[in-house]
Parts: C-alpha cells; structure tokens; sequence
C-alpha cells in the first residue's frame, strides 16, 4: 500500500468583471428577506468552541459509513483485511469531505461577491450573512480534514469548473441559481445523510450545525429568484435552463475519488473496473437504503425548488427526465 501523496496547489486564480451595486438607502423592502437576516443573526455558532474537537477518533468506527464506498461489498471490499477496509474509508472520506470543504470555501466567495452585486438591501444584509455562515463551514472541514482525517485531497475538476464558472459570471441570478439552488440542494441532502449516518459522532454533529445554516441559504435562493425569473426574455430563460442542466449534470454525475484509490494502491485497470461498479450500482435497485432514500429526498427537493423559483418550465423539465432521469411528476406538489 502506498502512502497518500497530496501535492495540492496553494490557489488558483478566477477573472471576474462585475458591477458593484453601492445602495443610497437601506429601508427595509422585503419582509421576509429581513425575517431570514434576522434569523441568520440569533442563529450564529462558533466551529471552534460549539464542535467537541478534543474527543479521540475511533479508527475502527471509520468517518464515514462503508456502505457509501464504491467498492463496498464487492469483491475488492471482500479481499481486503481490517486494517485497509479502514485505510480504505480514511482515503474515501478525506476524499468526499474535501470536495465539501472546497465547495464551501467557493461558496464564501460567491456569496461575498453576491453582497456587491445584489441589487437591494436586505438581500445585501442577509448575504453579509451567508460569507460568514460559509467561512464557518469551510473552517469546520478544515479542522476536521486537517485534524482528524489527516489529509486533504485537491477539488475534483468538475467542482472546480462549476465554482469557476459561478465566480466569473458577473450576473447575480446565475451566481444564485448556481450555488443557492443547485449546489445547495445537493449540498443539504448530502449534509442530511451524513448527519444520520456517518460513522464519527463528531462529523454528525458538525453536518447537523451546517444543516441549520443551509435551510437559511436555500431560503435566500426561494425568496430572491421567482420575480427575477418571471422577468426573463425568452432568450435568457433559454440560457439558464442550459446552465441548470449543465451545472446539475456536473454535480450528479462530476465526482469520482480516483485519488483516492490510487492512493489506496489500486492500479489503472481495477480503478476503471471501480468506476463500472459504480455505475452500475447507482442504477440497480439494491442500491443501500440511505442511499436510495438521498437519493429520493435530493430530486424531491430538487423539483420543489426548481418549480417555486419557475424555472421548471416545459422544456426543462423534459430534459429533466430524459437527460438526467429524475422523475419530476412524483415529485411535483400536486401535479
Ligand atoms: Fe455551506
Ligand atoms: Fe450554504
């Protein structure tokens, strides 16, 4: 078995023109973008003090549950002694936690451009919010990458070109459909499956503490996007439809810890056999019960949100089902 070698770049840099919005007045506008700044306010915790970081990791235990491992279960898992079924899960976890811990660092910086270019107040206000929300989630990984995982693995290409693209795009409304609609959809399924599941009681409690500022987040997205989208010519309804289906694309589909078996000692041939594996499991129906129900939970709210913001127009919602398969007519509020 190899030993994981990281060789992470210090940054990488994203070109962005944008206009800043520079507001004469505050005078409350929305009511309910106010309740959800307020709520932001009386909601804050502090990832240093509210985690209790100085518990010990069970290594045995693992991080997260081995059902989610692609390879679990099959006869790579079977081949495999106690010790690597654990090394196993420390690589897989470090892998799937760090395309978390660098999708909530994107999301600060999404979020603090949003407070320039937003063009009202309170919506300005509450994004304040967010930055400082998303900079806590981002310290939370880092801590727990860092200190209890011991390795961070590189953002997957795919994450990379859904954030680059979100940051250099200049319009408020494709930053908000990008992150608050479609990364954090997938995002707060994800958090709630591992705050049910994980194996480490302190990673639980740490997506149960990011779970309550992610409602908040997804909120921002309902409140802020339906009159935005009722606006849209025929021209742009079309664009971002294009880029809703793209972005979804990438987030179901983008991520494969290659690395992670690599460092694991798997070779090539086995790793492209492991992505077989995956797939296939992804469409059989004995996919493990928490996965099926993630699974189940994040295209429910996926169609709730995408209808409340108007975006599932006829044409999305046909490629919905054909290009991604999610079954939009169950999970439509009373269609
Ligand atoms: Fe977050
Ligand atoms: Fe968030």
């Amino acid at each position: 078995m190899t030993p994981p070698t990281q060789d992470t770049p210090p940054a990488h840099n994203v070109h962005t023109e944008y206009e800043t919005v520079f507001l004469h007045d505050h005078q409350v506008q929305k009511e309910d973008m106010q309740r959800l700044y307020e709520n932001a306010k009386r909601d804050q915790w502090n990832a240093a003090t509210a985690i209790q970081w100085q518990n010990p990791v069970d290594v045995e235990q693992g991080f997260v549950a081995d059902e989610l491992i692609d390879i679990y279960d099959s006869p790579y898992w079977h081949k495999m002694n106690a010790a690597e079924k654990q090394e196993m899960n420390r690589l897989f976890s470090a892998w799937r936690l760090s395309q978390l811990f660098h999708g909530e660092h994107a999301a600060t910086l999404v979020c603090s451009q949003l407070t320039n270019v937003l063009p009202d107040a309170d919506a300005k206000f509450f994004m304040s919010t967010q930055v400082m929300d998303e900079a806590r989630h981002t310290e939370f990984f880092q801590r727990y990458l860092h200190g209890r995982v011991g390795l961070v693995y590189q953002q997957s290409p795919a994450g990379q070109e859904l954030f680059d693209h979100i940051l250099g795009d200049p319009r408020w409304y494709i930053k908000t459909i990008g992150l608050q609609l479609v990364g954090e959809t997938f995002a707060v399924a994800l958090f709630k499956m591992l705050a049910e599941t994980a194996k480490d009681p302190l990673l639980r409690e740490g997506c149960r503490l990011i779970l309550r500022d992610e409602s908040r987040h997804m909120g921002f997205g309902m409140l802020s996007l339906p009159q935005q989208v009722q606006q849209m010519s025929p021209k742009e309804r079309e664009e971002i439809e294009d880029f809703t289906i793209h972005f979804l694309r990438n987030t179901l589909t983008g991520g494969f810890p290659k690395d992670a078996y690599l460092d694991m000692g798997f070779n090539n041939h086995e790793i492209d056999q492991i992505r077989q594996l995956r797939r296939d499991k992804a469409q059989s129906s004995d996919f493990i019960l928490f996965r099926q129900l993630f699974k189940r939970e994040m295209h429910h709210t996926l169609v709730n949100n995408l209808f409340k913001c108007g975006v599932l127009t006829p044409p999305i919602r046909h490629r919905l089902e054909t290009e991604l398969r999610i079954d939009v007519t169950t999970n439509l509020p009373g269609d």
